[in-house]
């Protein structure tokens, strides 16, 4: 048995945060903005629209697209590091109840913005194993309420988002998914990181006083690393299966920062029609940017069935992943 991709959805929230919004909260510029980042807005949830709310839309969309009922569903994966809530219920529980998926196994995937990829590795494994047969992947990130909007060198990133695809058994090997590498390097945790709330500081006074609840990122040290590593990595993954860049029609990179794509799709000799770009519209959505920028192209009716992706991604962690695969769905 192989794992298919099978369908993708998505949603973003209706609230734009623009760069000339946060000219007026932190001492920054669209200019200085759009140059280092390519980002020209997010999306942001409002006060009562939360991870799951936004998981649960995108993965409506996906089983449809998918031609499934709920029923067909069993297994619900989700990644996120903006949960619902902190550790219990897990985002994953959250989404079944939302959809009305009984009697499930849900769980969610911790690891930043490779989660995305990472489920997909756990769909494939699932299904090849045969233990499931329609497996539910969510990436989707309130990264909004992770975020100091007084911290320039953060608030200007990140975006809310979430896209959710269906993973199908399949016979055919010509729609399975080719090939995941997914791994990471704790050494380099502190790059990245919410201190608070956790078993190291549990909520206190200190927590709130020195603002560890919100995003810490080392963002020069991890620019060069994300360009290293992400080059690298798909470098290894065509070699491995003897695909040449050339081919690929879409190569889907984690959409951190404009400057970190432009340098991988130049290293592998992309021309920029291969290389899909989210980044601008909808900044960093951390697990939700891949599946969103998939929909992106899926809507926009440029992915059709049977088109390889190439899927680059890297994150806190840190954690790295790629993935080949073709597109197994019917194209819009
Ligand atoms: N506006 C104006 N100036 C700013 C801003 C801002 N918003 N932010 C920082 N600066 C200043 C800094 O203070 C610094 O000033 P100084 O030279 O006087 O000290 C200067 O700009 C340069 O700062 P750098 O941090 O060196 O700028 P850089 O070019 O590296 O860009 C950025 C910063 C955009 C954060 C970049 O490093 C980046 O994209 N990093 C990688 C992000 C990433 O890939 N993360 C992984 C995934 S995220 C996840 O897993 C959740």
């Amino acid at each position: 048995m192989y794992a298919k991709f099978h369908s993708i959805g998505a949603f973003v929230p209706s609230k734009v945060l623009s760069n000339a919004d946060l000219e007026k909260m932190v001492d920054t510029s669209d200019e200085w903005i759009l140059k280092r980042t390519g980002i020209k807005e997010r999306r942001i949830a409002s006060e009562n629209e939360v991870t799951s709310d936004m998981a649960t839309i995108a993965s409506k969309i996906a089983i449809k697209r998918a031609g499934l009922e709920k029923e067909d569903i069993d297994l619900v994966v989700c990644a996120t590091v903006t949960p619902d809530y902190f550790n219990m219920p897990s985002t994953a529980c959250v989404i079944s109840d939302k959809l009305g998926i009984k009697n499930v196994q849900a769980f969610d995937i911790s690891a930043a913005c490779s989660g995305f990829v990472y489920a997909l590795s756990v769909a494939k494994a699932f299904i090849e194993s045969g233990m499931k047969k329609h497996v539910l992947i969510i990436g989707a990130e309130k990264f909004s309420s992770l975020v100091d909007y007084t911290d320039r060198s953060t608030c200007i990133l990140f975006g809310d988002g979430a896209g959710s695809a269906v993973i199908s058994a399949t016979e055919d090997k010509n729609e399975a998914i080719i090939d995941i590498h997914a791994s990471a390097d704790g050494s380099y945790a502190d790059f990245l990181v919410t201190p608070a709330p956790g078993a190291v500081h549990p909520v206190s006074q200190k927590v709130i006083d020195e603002g560890l609840n919100f995003v810490q990122m080392k963002g020069n040290e991890t620019f060069k690393l994300a360009v290293r590593t992400l080059t690298k990595d798909v470098k290894e993954i065509l070699a491995k299966n003897k695909i040449d860049a050339k081919d690929i029609p879409h190569f889907v990179p984690h959409q951190a920062n404009y400057r970190i794509i432009k340098a991988v799709g130049d290293a592998l000799k992309m021309t920029e029609e291969q290389v899909v770009l989210t980044v601008g519209k909808y900044g960093n959505t951390s697990a939700a940017s891949i599946p969103m920028a998939i929909n992106d192209i899926y809507e926009s009716g440029r992915l059709k069935k049977g088109e390889l992706m190439l899927l680059d991604t890297f994150g806190g962690g840190l954690t790295w992943a790629s993935a080949l695969l073709p597109f197994a769905g019917e194209s819009l």
